[in-house]
């Protein structure tokens, strides 16, 4: 059995699962592992420090995989802006396929992705910016619900409403994002009217991602109310854990403070080290609400077969054997 959606079918992946782009997190093995268990994994282009590391870690990524994998290319505005040009150019030029955009919109990198024969998949978190998204003619939209990790946006829309909102308006392929990390999830979403799930923060807790134990172990103890929502007052809001550095982010900003106040508590060197020592109140560092469905520590093999296997027992066994057929109705 297995099962197939448009978005299976257009990028050309086993199952409609995908792991997104994560700073810090994902990187060959990770992916590889995602691509070997059949699902799409995303190198994050940003995590390695110049182009030529992005480089090399595609061709190390091809070295663990000869499945199909993607490169995450997260677009923010910043002072100074990493060389996304070249980033770009190293993309096409590895013979990348599959490029996740994200941050805000795609449309200055379409058309040489596009003369490239490369599918993107964009990122987004309201139904405006995915409509606008499918107007531009990106190939697929990952659609991201407030209960993510990273950057849910302002309006705070779930995904319970989200998905579906946006599903009455697209008509490419779509995954649903935020929140996913079991069975349930994805057939929830293929219930709303998604073609498949995109996952963060499950994947980022398993045997594969090379983040610091104790992380892993954080995630498995943690629950669904275990994140902050810092830089609200600055409209840029991010979900991450909970320590004592977002709640003093928090508070600092709530009380009047600006991003000057607060910019050395979340400087990525501090967020870095919580991932790369595990010392979990170095920094800053990104979580999800799924934290609270999240119970262990598997491989990604191991973690893609279970949801794929228990989604197809719940649609066929436990949602197909509620649907009474009448005495007198045609089956
Ligand atoms: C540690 C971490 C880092 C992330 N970094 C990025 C990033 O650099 N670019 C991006 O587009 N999304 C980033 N995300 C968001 C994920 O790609 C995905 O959209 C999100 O995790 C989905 O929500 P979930 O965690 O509930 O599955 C990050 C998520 C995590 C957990």
């Amino acid at each position: 059995m297995a099962i197939r959606t448009k978005f299976t079918e257009v990028f050309g992946v086993e199952h409609p699962i995908a792991q997104g782009g994560m700073q810090w997190v994902g990187r060959a093995e990770l992916v590889a592992a995602v691509a070997n268990a059949g699902a799409l994994g995303f190198i994050t282009a940003l995590t390695q420090p110049t182009p030529a590391d992005l480089a090399n870690e595609i061709a190390k990524t091809r070295d663990l995989t000869d499945k199909p994998f993607g490169v995450n290319l997260t677009i923010l505005p910043s002072i100074n802006p990493p060389p996304y040009d070249e980033y770009r150019q190293v993309i096409v030029d590895s013979g990348i396929k599959i490029v996740e955009t994200a941050g805000s919109n795609p449309a200055p990198h379409l058309p040489m992705f596009h003369d490239n024969g490369i599918k993107v998949l964009h990122k987004c978190t309201s139904v405006r910016h995915a409509v606008k998204a499918q107007s531009l003619g990106v190939d697929g939209i990952s659609i991201d619900g407030f209960e993510c990790a990273g950057h849910p946006g302002e309006d705070d829309v779930p995904g319970l409403v989200l998905i579906p909102a946006a599903a009455n308006q697209i008509e490419i392929p779509m995954i649903a994002s935020g929140g996913f990390g079991d069975a349930r999830g994805l057939v929830a979403a293929l219930a709303l009217g998604a073609d498949g799930i995109n996952m963060g923060t499950r994947f980022m807790c398993t045997v594969e991602s090379c983040i610091h134990q104790n992380v892993k172990e954080a995630i498995v103890a943690g629950d669904e109310r275990g994140t902050e929502l810092i830089f609200r007052p600055l409209r840029n809001t991010a979900r991450v854990a909970s320590n004592t550095v977002s709640r003093e982010v928090v508070q600092i900003l709530n009380d009047g403070g600006q991003f000057e106040d607060v910019k050395d508590l979340v400087a990525g060197v501090r967020g870095r080290k919580v991932f790369d020592d595990g010392d979990l109140d170095a920094g800053i560092w990104t979580v999800g609400t799924v934290m609270g469905l999240i119970n262990d520590i598997p491989t990604c093999g191991e973690l893609v077969s279970r949801i794929v296997t228990e989604a197809e027992e719940l649609i066929t066994n436990r949602l197909a054997g509620m649907v009474e057929v009448k005495a007198g109705s045609v089956a």
